[in-house]
């Protein structure tokens, strides 16, 4: 007689939809999301971006009432990037006191104060003439020690302005630490930062640049600075030098094709791990869908719910409202 050993059945535990929801490992809810937003100087109404279908470059009018919007849904932090009305060599735009995202900053801190969290991207390619995001050298490379400076200075003037997060997305060594010297010398101690640690050269940023009109001069690329997408364990130098510097909060940038290193940075930090799901992610989603190829909501909350379950705490998103108006939880 064979004996009879009990079976594993799985199956038990997805029986019903009640069943599913008690037994889920991953719970991905609003407060998970920041919602980032563009926003141009000398606009009277919001523009359309072609590539990013729902996104809009905001006026300054209608970024506050999106913002209200938006925290009224339950999202409680967005990311600001501004689209200046000119560039320069430098990227002054970044660090003018005046410059839109000042300008944005001080009408949402003045409108929402505390309830939401303030984070403002820290970074010159919006900002400079050749696209770059740092200065450059006689050569054409970006300059690293002298793009700190003008990082520090642009760090001074968000915190001042009222962003309660500065987040570095250029990829400059040595960012982090000259940014936290340069909000503690400037009475900023509570200004915390969102270092964009692991953030790959990747292809998935076009609609981005069209959001924020940015065309590299001479067709150029920023795989001098940013992270080659063949490398990972480079990502864990990246986050723990950035955690080393005083990063609050450190972020893998794009999301899907990067678990591996969301998960990798998950394991051996204890700080906040954010996640950028980057506009060509969003808008492969909206293309297919608008082609009937794929179930937009389905695959919008698979793949959310994916990057959470990598292990990312906190997910920048175009998805940020359409999820807290839709998604199935
Ligand atoms: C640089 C920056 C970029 C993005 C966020 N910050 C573009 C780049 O590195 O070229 C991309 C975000 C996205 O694609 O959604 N300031």
């Amino acid at each position: 007689m064979t004996a009879r050993f009990p079976v594993s059945r799985p199956r038990r535990l997805r029986t019903t939809q009640a069943m599913r929801d008690l037994v889920a490992e991953t719970r991905l809810g609003v407060d998970d999301l920041v919602a980032p937003l563009f926003v141009r100087e000398g606009i009277d109404e919001p523009l359309p971006i072609t590539s990013l279908p729902g996104v809009v470059q905001h006026s300054r009018a209608s970024v506050r009432r999106e913002v209200r919007e938006l925290a009224d849904l339950g999202i409680k932090s967005v990311i600001l990037f501004g689209v200046p009305a000119t560039k320069d060599e430098v990227g002054s735009g970044a660090f003018d006191p005046n410059g839109i995202v000042q300008v944005a900053l001080r009408d949402l801190r003045d409108d929402l104060g505390d309830r939401v969290v303030l984070m403002a991207d820290l970074c010159v390619d919006e900002y400079t003439s050749h696209g770059h995001c740092g200065i450059l050298d006689g050569h054409g490379s970006v300059d690293n020690d002298r793009t700190l400076e003008v990082y520090a200075k642009a760090a001074v003037a968000q915190a001042t302005a009222g962003a309660h997060v500065c987040a570095p997305s250029g990829m400059m060594d040595g960012q982090v630490g000259v940014i936290r010297d340069a909000l503690d010398g400037a009475g900023f101690s509570s200004t915390a930062i969102l270092a964009y640690s692991a953030k790959y050269a990747s292809g998935l940023y076009g609609p981005f640049r069209d959001a924020v009109d940015v065309q590299i001069i001479g067709g150029g690329d920023r795989k001098g600075y940013q992270q080659d997408w063949r490398n990972a364990r480079e990502s864990l130098v990246e986050v723990m030098a950035d955690i080393e510097q005083g990063a609050d909060m450190v972020m893998v940038k794009p999301a899907l094709s990067y678990l591996d290193v969301i998960s990798a940075v998950r394991a051996v930090v204890d700080v906040p791990v954010a996640a950028y799901h980057v506009s060509g992610e969003y808008s492969m989603i909206k293309a297919a869908a608008a082609n009937g190829w794929i179930d937009h909501d389905a695959v919008a909350t698979e793949h959310l719910t994916s990057i959470k379950r990598a292990g990312a705490d906190i997910i920048l998103t175009y998805l940020a409202r359409w999820y807290a108006e839709n998604a199935r939880r």
